[in-house]
């Protein structure tokens, strides 16, 4: 089924200049990019994007670092897209990432994991809306 997905490349990836590294992984995979743009959040936003994390310990400290700094969120669009992008992206703790995922390439830490990618279809029609809207993906 062609699905569609939120993957946004984290604040330590931007800062890495791997922005273009990490674009390339999905194009080679044959992955299509439907919108596409950089911004930062408030702390606030961030907390808004993971608010299914809320219980989590690590909510507050995962909200400071979406926040930091600049992020490139994308919707990429293809057969499987959801699984697809995170078997691309690796394990969320990069010791357990499998090798030439980009977490095993980029992430530094298990917070700092350098993407996100959305992780159903459920969370997609959450995460797509919530950075873009229709005008800033058009149908082609
Ligand atoms: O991103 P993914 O779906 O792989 O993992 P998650 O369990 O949905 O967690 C969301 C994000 O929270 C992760 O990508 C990490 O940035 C962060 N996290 C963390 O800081 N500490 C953890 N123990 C687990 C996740
Ligand atoms: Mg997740």
């Amino acid at each position: 089924m062609v699905q569609r997905t939120l993957s946004i490349i984290k604040p330590d990836a931007v800062q890495k200049n791997a922005v273009g590294a990490i674009l390339k992984y999905f194009e080679d995979a044959g992955l299509k990019i439907r919108a596409l743009k950089m911004m930062k959040l408030s702390t606030e936003e961030a907390k808004a994007f993971y608010i299914v994390h809320r219980e989590r310990p690590f909510y507050n400290e995962l909200a400071t670092f979406m926040s930091e700094g600049p992020i490139v969120p994308l919707v990429l669009e293809g057969e499987d897209a959801i699984k697809r992008v995170r078997d691309i992206m690796g394990a969320t703790n990069p010791k357990d990432a499998a090798p030439g995922t980009i977490r095993a390439t980029f992430a530094t830490n298990i917070e700092r994991n350098a993407v996100h990618g959305s992780d159903s279809e459920k969370s997609a029609a959450y995460e797509i809306p919530f950075f873009f809207s229709a005008l800033e993906m058009p149908e082609i």
